[in-house]
């Protein structure tokens, strides 16, 4: 098992390496605490499902929770854990010190300002309306979008300061990702065409491109280093990977009318939707074949290695996720599970199955890289397993619950029937959400370990380790 570790040797000095190493470690610490609370939230919801009088008072509602929830996974965890990680991959992937370790703890501040005004304002009541994903009030979106712009800054300033010829694919995708955030989110923000109709297609644009063209270009930048990095051989093909980035970044932007089908806005742009939520099957299955074929012949080796158990399933996730993606945007398919529990289950196979378990093998296979400590087998095992299973149970759940719920409205069956049809899944997925949650106190432990832990007293040589990922 990967345990033991050494500081990554670079072409650094050490001054630079330690910068790097406190803004990773920085960044991953804040990122776990959002877990901890953003899922103690999720897993309170759950119960509500049981039992929806427990926790009263306008402020631990459901509908104020939910959003909570729901913005503080997205920006207060997934996105700070992987601009954290996009910093140490530009820094070493280009053989380059940070462009300013200063911008970076101003994005940190900016990060956690608009995460922390965000709870507080949602939780008070105060909210952007129905507007999902951007409940947050507009003035503390533009926080988000002020630590966006300082990312975006630092991450092409870092690249561009590089000693390799080429830029890492790593790279393209988060550098690439960064920048068309910026412009959602500016989308997003800007008020004149933001009534009627105009701001149904902007919600769509804006959800499923906060996903697809934030989330996954990120997560996706974390397999193409890590993956070459724990395996000692470079990726299966680059070329692949540049085909699988353009694909992506041309085919994700048009799809978000998916989420409206059926819905007042033009048919032409629901059916064009449909059309490229197919074609996204190129890039997703372009990446994983290339993810899962530079795994090959080392699957026996896998067990022995934590990091690359956690990157396995995310690119399963992945490619399971999106490919029930594209099913779900049918219109026949559609009719069944729009509404129902179903999407939920594909939220959490998406964001968790394949961001949450990216983000957890980058930590693992690259935090002891920079900091020289290492978590315990313990940790890690309990960790990987409580996820694992937990996540199944509730992915599974609502998935089979989900269909159920679709199928009774179909049937016209009394709403009250569906309700109580869901009632042991619901309470299936609060068991799951609860064995997630154990796992997320166990991750912030290991967070610990590889911060402030103990270094071990002998350095091993990290010739393995460093191998280029470049290669
Ligand atoms: C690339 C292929 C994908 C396609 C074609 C796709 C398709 C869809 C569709 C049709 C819906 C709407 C379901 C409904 O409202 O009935 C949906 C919802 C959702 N998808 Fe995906 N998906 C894909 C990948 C992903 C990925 C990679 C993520 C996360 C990183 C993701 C996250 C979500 C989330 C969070 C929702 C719920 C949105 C809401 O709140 O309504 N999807 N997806
Ligand atoms: C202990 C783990 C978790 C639990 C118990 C949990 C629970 C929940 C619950 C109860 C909902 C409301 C569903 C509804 O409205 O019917 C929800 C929604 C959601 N959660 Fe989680 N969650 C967890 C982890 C996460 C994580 C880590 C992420 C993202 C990284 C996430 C992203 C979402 C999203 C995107 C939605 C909206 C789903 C939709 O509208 O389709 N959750 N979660």
């Amino acid at each position: 098992m990967q345990t033991s570790v050494a500081v990554q040797s670079s072409t650094l000095s050490s001054h630079d390496d330690r910068t790097l190493s406190l803004v990773f470690c920085a960044y991953t610490i804040a990122a776990a605490f959002w877990l901890l609370f953003a899922t103690a939230v999720g897993v309170l919801m759950a119960y509500k499902f049981g039992a929806p009088d427990f926790g009263p008072g306008a402020w631990l509602t459901f509908g104020r929770l939910r959003p909570i929830h729901t913005n503080s996974t997205f920006y207060g965890w997934a996105s700070v854990a992987l601009v954290g990680l996009a910093y140490y991959v530009a820094a070493r992937s280009s053989r380059a010190r940070l462009y300013s370790a200063k911008l970076a703890w101003i994005g940190l501040a900016l990060f956690n300002l608009a995460a922390v005004a965000g709870t507080i304002a949602l939780d008070l009541g105060f909210n952007d309306g129905n507007l999902e994903y951007r409940e947050w009030p507009w003035p503390i979106r533009l926080v988000f979008l002020a630590a966006l712009l300082v990312t975006a800054w630092n991450l092409i300033g870092t690249v561009a300061r590089r000693s390799t010829e080429d830029i890492y694919l790593s790279n393209w995708f988060t550098i690439g990702g960064v920048l068309w955030t910026c412009v959602i989110a500016i989308v997003a923000i800007l008020p004149w065409y933001q009534y009627g109709l105009g701001q149904v297609s902007v919600s769509g644009f804006y959800m499923h491109n906060a996903v697809g063209m934030w989330f996954t270009p990120l997560a996706l930048g974390v397999f193409y280093y890590a993956l070459p990095k724990l395996l000692s051989r470079p990726i299966y093909s680059y070329a692949l990977g540049v085909f699988a980035f353009w694909t992506n970044l041309v085919f994700y932007p048009i799809i978000g009318a998916h989420h409206f089908l059926f819905s007042p806005l033009p048919w032409f742009l629901q059916t064009t939707a449909i059309v490229f939520s197919v074609a996204m099957l190129v890039p997703v299955w372009g990446g994983s074949a290339n993810f899962l074929l530079t795994m090959r012949g080392r699957m026996h080796g896998m067990s022995r290695s934590y990091p690359l158990m956690f990157i396995f399933v995310g690119v399963v996730g992945y490619l399971v996720g999106s490919t029930q993606g594209t099913f779900e945007a049918f219109r026949s398919l559609q009719e069944v599970w729009h509404f129902t529990n179903f999407t939920v289950g594909h939220s959490h196979l998406t964001m968790y199955g394949f961001v949450t378990f990216a983000i957890w093998g980058g930590i693992y296979a690259l935090l002891p890289l920079a900091t020289g400590k290492a978590p315990s087998q313990l940790g890690l095992t309990l960790h990987f397993w409580t996820a694992l299973v937990g996540s199944f149970i509730y992915i599974t759940s609502l998935s089979v619950g989900g269909t159920i719920q679709g199928l009774d409205w179909i049937r016209g069956l009394p709403f009250i029937q569906s309700v109580a049809d869901m009632q042991s899944y619901w309470l299936w997925r609060g068991v799951g959400g609860s064995l997630m949650l154990l796992s997320h106190v166990v991750f912030a432990w290991n967070v610990w370990r590889m911060s402030y832990g103990v270094k071990p007293n002998a350095s091993l040589d990290d010739s393995s380790a460093t191998a280029e990922a470049e290669a």
